[in-house]
């Protein structure tokens, strides 16, 4: 309901300071409710003004908008920026977005030629390109913060490069390795993670400034010009794409979900390294909690959320996806929906990323119990078949076949393979000799693992030195 001078009865404006000239009435309170994207758009601010910037001085030199004005406009997004920064800035719920509540101050502050800085532009390449220049900075602090995980990784792999544990496939005790191989294979993980991101950025990369509301724009503006100030490799092809391109959105998210993923999986080995039937590692004070009932308890809460919060970020991206699905051409308000997805999983992934490098750093790997559980689980029960194939020239399927008979003699007496006595082994193969059991012990076991990206000691260091030269 609104009064004759277009006003509601709360008080609110009438038409809108953009269209009004098209509408006799205001929204209704539902409408701007459901319309307004101001309360988490404005967080677009930096790069909307620098946006804005560029495209007003681009308009200047190409003598679309006179000097003086222009030189009013830049002045005036000064002042804005100013008063963001100092947390001045009247953020209207009215103006809907970050967009028109910057015009809208501009207007107030330098008058009629604010009315001039959206000249051959429209919210829809506005938008757009203040996303993809904050999804470009978010790329970047995720690149630097997985490489300090990297850094804190490569640095616990290079004092455990000896440090033996058992190694699992299925949570079943498999083989010895080191911790510092199991570490480095976290590194892996995050290199091929940065890669994904760069790629994504690399294609992000275009500006869609200048591509207006879809079909392009009848002034002689200067797009390279645009992309360049606004450190873009070169504007976008097609202004119809440009405007409903959210695909960079959908590759940050998914190559942010792949990095979830990944620290969660991490997060997962913390958690089980740190309780009881485990003990490898203890983590710090710093990144552990007590119980409010058990007083003895140390909780690893930060690894559980790392691993939890990665259902905020596959959520994200499964937002965006469906949110995007079907959608026809060009700009549609649906993907005003793009942005809160977009921050809550680059917000998650620092906040996840600061704590798993918090603790990989702090942690305190406890090498006599990793050591210790490695006698359980016939570990070197490969190390067995490999000496009957390598000494004794058998199959290795009837070197498998004979190991298995003499674990489950082991078994049956209750002894790790390096204790059972050699006419046990004998009993089962007789050309079996005491040269057996230096393959036997777990040192000698993961020192003989030399081929290449393996766990020897040796590979371990080396492939530490080359992480650092790959990745840091
Ligand atoms: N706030 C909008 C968004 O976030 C800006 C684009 C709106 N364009 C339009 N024609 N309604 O996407």
């Amino acid at each position: 309901m609104t009064t004759p001078d277009n006003k509601d009865p709360g008080g609110n404006p009438g038409p809108n300071l953009m269209w009004g000239g098209r509408f006799a009435q205001g929204p209704a309170e539902a409408m701007r409710r459901i319309n307004a994207s101001i309360d988490f758009d404005r967080r677009l601010h930096a790069q909307d003004i620098a946006a804005s910037r560029a495209h007003c001085k681009m308009l200047v030199a190409r003598g679309i908008v006179a000097a003086h004005d222009g030189a009013a406009i830049l002045d005036g997004l000064d002042t804005i920026a100013g008063e963001i920064e100092a947390g001045e800035f009247p953020f209207r719920v009215e103006y809907e977005d970050i967009h028109m509540n910057v015009e809208a101050r501009l207007r107030e502050l330098i008058g009629e030629a604010a009315g001039r800085l959206h000249t051959a532009r429209s919210r829809n390449d506005q938008v757009v390109t203040d996303v993809r220049l904050w999804v470009r900075d978010a790329m970047d602090g995720l690149d630097g913060q997985l490489r300090d995980l990297q850094s804190a990784l490569i640095e616990q792999a290079e004092a455990h490069a000896e440090t033996v544990m058992p190694g699992f496939t299925h949570l079943q005790a498999a083989q010895p390795v080191t911790l510092g191989h199991h570490l480095l294979a976290y590194v892996e993980m995050l290199g091929r993670d940065r890669g994904r991101l760069a790629d994504a950025r690399a294609r992000l990369n275009e500006c869609p400034l200048g591509s207006a509301a879809l079909a392009g724009t009848s002034f002689p503006i200067d797009r390279a010009a645009t992309a360049k100030a606004l450190g873009f490799d070169r504007p976008s092809a097609n202004s119809m794409d440009s405007v409903s391109d959210r695909d960079f959105a959908m590759e940050f998210l998914s190559a942010g979900s792949i990095v979830a993923i990944h620290l969660s999986r991490l997060a997962e080995e913390l958690v089980l390294w740190c309780a009881a039937g485990f003990g490898y590692v203890r983590l710090s004070d710093a990144f552990s909690t007590g119980s409010s009932i058990m007083p003895q308890k140390r909780n690893p809460d930060a690894a559980e959320l790392v691993r939890g919060k990665a259902g905020r970020v596959i959520g994200a991206l499964n937002t965006m996806l469906v949110m995007m699905k079907g959608l026809p051409m060009a700009f549609c308000k649906d993907m005003q929906e793009d942005k809160e997805p977009l921050f809550d999983a680059a917000e998650t992934l620092s906040i996840c990323l600061g704590a798993s490098t918090g603790m990989i750093r702090d942690m305190t790997p406890d090498a006599e119990a990793m050591r210790a559980a490695t006698a359980a689980g016939y570990l070197t029960a490969t190390d067995l078949a490999d000496w009957l194939v390598r000494v004794l020239g058998l199959a290795f399927r009837d070197a498998h076949h004979i190991t298995g008979a003499i674990v489950r003699r082991a078994e049956a007496l209750g002894r790790d393979l390096a204790e059972l006595p050699l006419a046990e082994m004998q009993a089962i193969e007789a050309r079996i000799t005491q040269d057996v059991f230096e393959v036997l012990s777990v040192d000698a076991s993961v020192r003989s693992r030399t081929s290449l990206g393996g766990t020897a000691p040796a590979r371990v260091r080396e492939a530490a030195a080359a992480a650092r030269e790959r990745f840091l």
